[in-house]
C-alpha cells in the first residue's frame, strides 16, 4: 500500500493492513523471535517484552538473558524458550552465538549500561540478517558508535522515548520537541533506520522520510514497563505479512488501544499496569474484523 508523506494512523489503517490469519497456519508462519536483554537488577522488562511477543501473535519467542535471569522469569514465562548468555556482574556480556535462525530480534530492554554489554550489542548488530529492534539500554550502547547502526542492510528499528531520542541526538529534550518531526526525519535518513518517537503523540518515521503519528494511547501508559510491551509487539508485528513501517504503526496503535478499551471498560489512568496492557491486547483483536 501507499501512504502518503505525513498522516495519522488510525483504526481504518489499522484493520485493513493487519494480515488476516489463514485458518490452516502452523507457529512457522507467525515468525520465530528472539529477545535479547535483562539483568539481575532489571529482570521482569524482559518477561513483559516476551509475553507480549506472543500475546500479539508471535509463533514461537525465544528470551536470551543471563542464566539467574532466565531462572528468575521461567516460571512466569511458560510460553516461551531460552538462551543463557555469558555475564558478569549480573549484566550481559560479550557472546558469540547463531543469530541466523529467526525472523526478527529485539535488543536492550533491561540489559543496563555496563560496557561489555555494548560489545554483544555490537555483534548482534553486525550478524543479524533480519529486522533488529533496538530499545532502551541498547540505545545507549549504541550511541558510543552509530555506525553499528548506520552499516546494517536489513531493517533497523530505534524506539527511543524523548530522553532517548534526546540522547542519540545530543539537544536537550526541549530542543527535541521543538520540532520532533524534523529530527526523527533527519536521524532515520542519516543512520537509515526506522525510528517511533515515543510519547503522548507517538511518531513513526521510515528512513525515506514518511511519518505517522499513532492516534491512540492515554496517560494509563506513563508507568514503567509500558515501553517494553511495545517492544514486543512491535517485535510480533514485524514477523507478519506487513512492511515494517505498517507493523509499527500497528504494534504502536494495539499497545494504545488495549489501554485505551482498558480505561473505558474495568480500569483507570491510576491503576493501569503494563501487564494489564499485554491482556488488553485481547479486546483490541477482538474488535479486528
Ligand atoms: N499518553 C499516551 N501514551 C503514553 C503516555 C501518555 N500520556 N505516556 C507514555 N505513553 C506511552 C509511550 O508512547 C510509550 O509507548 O507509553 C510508552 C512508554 O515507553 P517508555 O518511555 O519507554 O517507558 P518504559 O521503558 O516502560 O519506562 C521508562 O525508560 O527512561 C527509561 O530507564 C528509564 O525505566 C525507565 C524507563
Ligand atoms: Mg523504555
Amino acid at each position: 500500500r501507499k501512504y502518503s508523506k505525513r498522516m495519522l494512523w488510525n483504526e481504518g489503517n489499522f484493520q485493513e493492513s493487519m494480515p488476516k490469519r489463514k485458518l490452516n497456519s502452523h507457529k512457522g508462519d507467525h515468525g520465530r523471535g528472539l529477545v535479547i536483554g535483562g539483568s539481575t537488577e532489571m529482570p521482569g522488562s524482559i518477561a513483559m517484552s516476551v509475553k507480549a511477543a506472543l500475546k500479539a501473535g508471535s509463533g514461537l519467542i525465544t528470551a536470551a538473558t543471563t542464566e539467574k535471569v532466565i531462572q528468575m522469569i521461567a516460571p512466569v514465562s511458560m510460553e516461551s524458550t531460552f538462551l543463557a548468555l555469558s555475564e558478569k556482574n549480573g549484566y550481559l556480556a560479550n557472546h558469540t552465538f547463531p543469530v541466523d535462525s529467526y525472523d526478527a530480534i529485539a535488543i536492550g530492554i533491561g540489559m543496563g549500561r555496563y560496557e561489555e554489554t555494548r560489545d554483544l550489542v555490537r555483534y548482534v548488530l553486525e550478524q543479524a540478517k533480519c529486522p533488529v529492534i533496538i530499545d532502551a539500554d541498547g540505545l545507549y550502547h549504541i550511541k558510543s558508535d552509530l555506525s553499528m547502526i548506520k552499516k546494517r542492510s536489513d531493517p533497523t528499528i530505534v524506539t527511543p522515548h524523548p530522553g532517548e531520542m534526546a540522547m542519540l541526538l545530543d539537544i536537550s529534550v526541549p530542543e527535541l520537541l521543538k520540532e520532533p518531526f524534523r529530527y526523527a526525519a533527519e536521524f532515520a535518513g542519516k543512520y537509515n533506520v526506522y525510528v517511533v518517537l515515543k510519547g503522548k503523540y507517538t511518531i513513526i518515521t521510515a528512513p525515506d522520510g514518511r511519518q505517522a503519528v499513532n492516534t491512540t494511547g492515554n496517560p494509563g501508559l506513563a508507568k514503567g514497563g509500558s515501553g517494553d510491551v511495545l517492544t514486543g509487539i512491535s517485535l510480533a508485528m514485524a514477523m507478519q505479512d506487513q512492511s515494517i513501517f505498517e507493523a509499527l504503526c500497528n504494534a504502536c496503535f494495539i499497545h494504545g488501544k488495549s489501554a485505551d478499551l482498558l480505561v473505558a471498560n474495568e480500569h483507570s489512568f491510576y491503576d493501569l499496569l503494563a501487564s494489564d496492557v499485554i491482556k488488553g491486547i485481547t479486546d483490541v483483536y477482538r474488535t479486528f474484523s
